[in-house]
């Protein structure tokens, strides 16, 4: 077990959050906080919380993730992905804590045609992609000195919802689904990101803060990822690819958001799983 210093983890009971959890057990010297016990959108409970647990470190992965959501109550995403991370990152400032926020692929518009990098400009389409980055801006503009702000993508685990969980849930009431074929990304396993985040949080400097991307390496559809889960999982089920045109949601999907890791690998010296080798442990771990 590595000796961690103080963490605090923000959003404890959302599926990073426990991802977080079951890594560390209780022994290490890290403080889950929920929503119940810490409203992140509450300034003053943000102060008082820092005030009695002084934590060295947070790691935020509190937020308002519901993509589709967020479209119509676009003043609770940005409360919660914006104004929250305003106070987190003050309240850092304040007390001397690093700040390890997760950020999103959904900052991009999808137009790439190459893995997405740190120094590419984002242009969310969506208003959750939109919150999430005035989060970042937010940290930025807060002159914190030692912060990173981790874009992921697709997270999936055995917790919480995510798509993984929906095709197994799916595949129990169901001989035939179709699934979207025609937006491309990379699966992430959460253990995986977790993991990254507390290495991270050991080797965190003034001098290596900034924006990072973690993803699982390589790239493939919704539909792709479906069929290796069911492929794994000895789930005989019908799979059609579908293009998005054909399944309608509130929020537009970026048609691309592959991101490139590499920038993370090298200043922290991660080695990263790919996606394949991810839903395997996902699996083994279920
Ligand atoms: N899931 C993905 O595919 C994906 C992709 C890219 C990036 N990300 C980012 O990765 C991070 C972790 O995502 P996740 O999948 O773990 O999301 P999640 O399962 O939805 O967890 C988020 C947690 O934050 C909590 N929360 C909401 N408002 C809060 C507040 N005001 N104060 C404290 N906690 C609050 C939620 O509680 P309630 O559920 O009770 O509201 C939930 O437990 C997020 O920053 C997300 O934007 C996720």
């Amino acid at each position: 077990m590595l000796n961690y210093a103080k963490i605090l983890v923000t959003g404890a009971e959302g599926q990073l959050g426990k991802c977080l959890k079951i890594l560390v057990g209780k022994s290490a010297n890290i403080i889950f906080a929920g929503k119940k016990e810490l409203d992140i959108t509450d300034a003053n409970a943000v102060y008082s919380f820092f005030n009695n647990h002084l934590p060295q470190i947070v790691i935020n992965t509190a937020a308002y993730t519901q993509v589709d959501g967020a479209e119509s109550n676009r003043e609770l995403a940005f409360l919660v992905n914006a104004e929250a991370v305003k106070n987190l990152a003050e309240t850092c400032k304040i007390f001397g804590s690093k700040l390890i926020h997760i950020s999103t692929d959904y900052v991009f518009d999808g137009k790439a045609k190459l893995p997405y990098k740190e120094t590419d400009i984002p242009n969310p389409i969506t208003q959750y992609g939109k919150s999430k980055l005035a989060g970042e801006k937010q940290i930025i503009q807060s002159s914190l000195k030692e912060y990173a702000i981790v874009r992921t993508s697709w997270l999936y685990s055995n917790f919480g919802h995510n798509f993984y969980k929906t095709m197994l849930q799916l595949a129990k009431i169901k001989k035939e689904i179709s699934v979207v074929d025609d937006q491309q990304g990379c699966p992430t396993y959460a253990v995986d990101l977790a993991n990254a985040l507390l290495d991270i949080a050991t080797k965190l400097t003034k001098e290596n803060s900034g924006i990072y991307h973690f993803c699982n390496t390589g790239a493939t559809t919704w539909y792709g990822f479906a069929i290796a889960i069911f492929e794994k999982k000895q789930i005989a089920i019908g799979v059609h690819p579908i293009a998005t045109a054909s399944f309608p949601t509130a929020a537009k999907r970026p048609a691309y958001s592959v991101l490139d890791s590499q920038k993370l690998q090298e200043v922290f010296h991660l080695n990263i799983p790919s996606w394949e080798e991810g839903l395997s442990e996902c699996i083994s771990e279920g």
